[in-house]
Formats: C-alpha cells, sequence, structure tokens
C-alpha cells in the first residue's frame, strides 16, 4: 500500500459551525473530527497521509501531528480543487491518491478499503465515493447517464431543481491516479461560489477519454459530513453506539446504551458492568469484573478490577483492584488509590496516595496527602493542605487511626499506629504509635437543666 497517500482536505473554516474552533477539531466521542479519519486512514493500510490545513491551522497541527503526517498549507481557500493541489509535492511519485475530508468522523477503515479495492480492480482513473440520502441537502448530487456512468457533480447552489432531486451525493472522497494534479490544473473556477471545485476534474479526466467511475459506500452512514452541530450531535450518537456495541460484542455489559457515554478511546475489561448515565471519557481503561455507576463520570483514568464507583466522578487517577468508591465521592487529577482502598460517600481527594486496605468512608477532603496502608480516617476529616499562599503536604503512616472530625494543618506527619483524638487540630508531628489530641478541657455543670428551669420560671 506503500504507494498511496492520502490527502486530508482540513482547511475550510467550517463557517456553519460558528465556532472559533476550527471545525475539524470539534470532538466526536472525545477525539476530534479530524483524527477519526487519520485513524480510518492508518487502519486501513495508508502509511503516506498529507494533511492540507488552513483555518486554524496552527491548533490542527498541534492537534493531530505526529512523525508520519505530512502538513501543507493552503494559504487561501480557493476550493477543493486547490486545496488537494497544494498536495502536489508531498504526494510525488504516488500512483494512488486518495482524498479524505477532514469532516467525516463516521469513516471506517472497512470503508475505504472497500472502496480502494473497487477503484484498483476497475482500473478506472479517478472513482469518487458516493451514497443515496434521505435528505441530500448540501451535498454535491451524481449526475449519471443512460448508461448509468457518472458524468459529472453537480453542487447544490450550481443545480438546477430537477439535480437538487437526486439522492445519490458525493461524499468527497475519491481516488485518483497519478497524473491528478496535472489534470487540476485545468480546472477554472467559473461557478456559483467562484471557487476550484475538485468535483471539476472528473469532467477533465473524462475529456481525456479516462475511465471515471462512481461507487456507492457500502456502509453509508460513514460518509456522513459534519457542516454544523446538529450533525456534530447525530455522529456523536452513531459513535456512541458503536462503541457501546463493540463492547458489548467484547464481553461488557452495558444495562442502558441510549444513557452511557463512552469515549472511542476507552478501554473496558470483561465482565464489567457498566450502568446507566455514566460517562466514561479520554484515555481511561478499566479493568475485568468493575461495576461503574450508575451515575459516574470518569476522565482520563485507569480503574483496576473487582472496582465499584457508584455515582462519583474520577478525574485523570489511579484507582487499584478492589476499591470501592462513592457514592458521590469526587477523585481529583493526580490521585493514586492503592488495592482495596475505600473512598465512601462525599468524600474529595487530591493528588494524593492513599494505600492499600486504608479507608475514608464519610464527608472528608484529603488533598496533597501521603496515607500508608490500613489507615482509618474518621468522618469529617480535613486535610488543611492550603495555607494561602501555598500547598503543604500530609503524611499519614501505616496503621494510622485519624479520629473524626480531625483537621490535619499541613505540613504534618502522623506517625505509623498513631491515633488522633476526634475533633483535635492537629498542628505538630504525631509520633508513631502514640496519641495526638488538642481539646478544649470538657466542662460538665452538674444539675444545669434544673437550675435553667428556676430561671426560666423566674
Ligand atoms: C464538498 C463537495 C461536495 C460534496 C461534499 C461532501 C466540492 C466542490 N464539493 O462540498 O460535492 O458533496 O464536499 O462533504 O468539492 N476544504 C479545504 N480548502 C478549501 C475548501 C474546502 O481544505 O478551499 C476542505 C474543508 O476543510 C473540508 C473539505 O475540504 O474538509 C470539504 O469542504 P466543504 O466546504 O465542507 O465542501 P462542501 O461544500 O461540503
Ligand atoms: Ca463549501
Amino acid at each position: 500500500m506503500s504507494k498511496i497517500t492520502g490527502v486530508i482536505l482540513a482547511a475550510g473554516k467550517g463557517v456553519r459551525m460558528r465556532s472559533r474552533l476550527a471545525k475539524v477539531l470539534h470532538p466526536v466521542a472525545g477525539v476530534p473530527m479530524i483524527s477519526h479519519v487519520v485513524n480510518a486512514a492508518r487502519a486501513s493500510g495508508i502509511e503516506r497521509l498529507v494533511v492540507v490545513v488552513g483555518h486554524g491551522r496552527e491548533q490542527v497541527v498541534k492537534a493531530v501531528a505526529d512523525d508520519t503526517i505530512q502538513f501543507v498549507v493552503q494559504e487561501e481557500q480557493l476550493g477543493t480543487g486547490h486545496a488537494l493541489l497544494q498536495a502536489e509535492a508531498a504526494a510525488a511519485g504516488s500512483e494512488l491518491i486518495l482524498v479524505l475530508c477532514g469532516d467525516t468522523p463516521l469513516l471506517r477503515a472497512r470503508t475505504l478499503e472497500k472502496f480502494i479495492d473497487f477503484h484498483r480492480d476497475s482500473r478506472a482513473a479517478a472513482t469518487v465515493l458516493t451514497a443515496k440520502m434521505e435528505n441530500p441537502q448540501g451535498y454535491g448530487r451524481i449526475i449519471r447517464d443512460d448508461q448509468g456512468d457518472i458524468v459529472r457533480i453537480v453542487e447544490e447552489k450550481d443545480a438546477t431543481p430537477e439535480e437538487r432531486e437526486i439522492r445519490e451525493i458525493n461524499s468527497g472522497i475519491y481516488c485518483f491516479n497519478g497524473e491528478v494534479f496535472g489534470i487540476l490544473k485545468h480546472v477554472n473556477r467559473d461557478n456559483a461560489q467562484g471557487e476550484y471545485y475538485l468535483t471539476d476534474v472528473l469532467l477533465e479526466y473524462r475529456k481525456n477519454g479516462q475511465r471515471v467511475l462512481a461507487v456507492p459506500a457500502a456502509e453509508e452512514e460513514d460518509i456522513y459530513g459534519i457542516n454544523d452541530r446538529a450533525q456534530l450531535a447525530f455522529a456523536e450518537r452513531i459513535l456512541r453506539q458503536r462503541k457501546c456495541l463493540e463492547l458489548m460484542l467484547a464481553g461488557v455489559t452495558i444495562m442502558d446504551p441510549a444513557t452511557t457515554y463512552i469515549d472511542a478511546q476507552v478501554k473496558i475489561g470483561q465482565d464489567t458492568v457498566i450502568l446507566p448515565f455514566t460517562m466514561i471519557e479520554g484515555q481511561t481503561v478499566i479493568g475485568e469484573n468493575c461495576v461503574i455507576g450508575p451515575g459516574a463520570r470518569i476522565i482520563s483514568s485507569r480503574i483496576g478490577d473487582r472496582v465499584t464507583i457508584d455515582n462519583s466522578k474520577i478525574i485523570e487517577s489511579r484507582v487499584g483492584d478492589g476499591c470501592d468508591i462513592g457514592p458521590y465521592a469526587y477523585i481529583r487529577p493526580g490521585t493514586e488509590l492503592h488495592e482495596d482502598v475505600k473512598i465512601g460517600d462525599f468524600v474529595e481527594v487530591k493528588k494524593s496516595v492513599v494505600g492499600s486496605g486504608s479507608k475514608i468512608p464519610h464527608l472528608s477532603y484529603v488533598g496533597d496527602a501521603v496515607i500508608g496502608r490500613r489507615v482509618n480516617v474518621g468522618a469529617g476529616t480535613i486535610t488543611c493542605n492550603y495555607d494561602g499562599e501555598k500547598k503543604h503536604p500530609t503524611i499519614i503512616e501505616d496503621g494510622a487511626f485519624i479520629g473524626s472530625n480531625t483537621n490535619l494543618v499541613a505540613p504534618v506527619r502522623i506517625g505509623e499506629k498513631a491515633f488522633t483524638g476526634a475533633g483535635s487540630t492537629i498542628t505538630r508531628d504525631v509520633p508513631p504509635f502514640s496519641l495526638g489530641v488538642e481539646r478544649a478541657p470538657q466542662k460538665v455543670i452538674d444539675n444545669w437543666r434544673h437550675r435553667r428551669k428556676k430561671h426560666d420560671e423566674e
């Protein structure tokens, strides 16, 4: 396949998105639209990839750059034909040019493979991938002759009312032989939009007596192009359905795919159960035999095996095997929970390490802490990690017991198997095996109720 160059057109502004972000960078299933196209091209074995950038090009390059992609700049967006021409030098020597658009996130490798095979087997000079659309609005229409051969493509803005009735549309995906750049130079911009239409190259091929074909895509949804945010939401839904299906077929139970949102790159192990109203985002990896949800949101985190996460949010953290989280826990970036950790209700943990078997069961804030193994953190414990200027660490060693409602004023260290008394504000280190208690001595006023009663009666 090394003689194929894939050229992805992605210089357009995408006006209908009404966005400051370049259209091809809008995420679908957590990944920029254009990355789905790059991935499909890669997976179909195309090694040489050229991306034509223009609008928002710094952002686009940054989002998709890897060593194997060449970028070429289209300074002025003069149309799709002009865009492809910019790739001439980068594609030199290729015998097949596969043209793709950056705004078709539903494209899959298998659709491209079938299309390329068709083009090769038919020995055509140019082949366009088409689809029959219920609503062809906005797309170029495929004009065929009485024999059924493609004659040309007419853009909607240039089409007659009869031509607009045609349901077969141009996907914007083509295979061309290596002569396409030479032939493109004959295309003019004599049309409703004053642009160099890539579609017109087909006419030039035909003028030269070369074979031009149009073939419908095996799976039409693959070529769905995104122009506005309603279409974006449509693509999002399809990708989400595909992801859930893929996971279910691989052994993940998803109780309600309609209310489950799993990004394209997420990995989930066998026999894990995903309950409704759950979002799993970014590069998250979840192990086997977990129960996730209902109402979990997990972002770019690594979750072990046998973990339960109930109605909780976890961001950029690691959760070890056998942990039990929630309901209503909030695990913030940089947290690392070792095995069998319990993080209970209304507990927030930020940038902290919690050793195996430790428990923070209720109503606590733990930030910038390193907690050892089998530590029990009582209800209402707060690490006072911020002095208004800097963040300070709290260290709690193995087997320590933090009494309920302890304030740990950082920097502070609680030694191995040490205790803190409930309600204490701990400002100094507590050595191993010791008790740190800070409390005003309790007063008991005898018979207080009777005395008050007397007072009340007076
Ligand atoms: C184009 C096709 C149309 C097809 C449709 C499929 C032409 C003339 N029309 O129309 O037949 O049905 O795609 O979606 O080709 N681009 C550039 N530089 C430019 C213009 C566009 O790089 O100067 C890129 C865009 O970023 C986009 C792609 O080319 O990724 C298609 O451009 P767009 O403006 O969306 O084309 P359509 O009007 O949809
Ligand atoms: Ca256009």
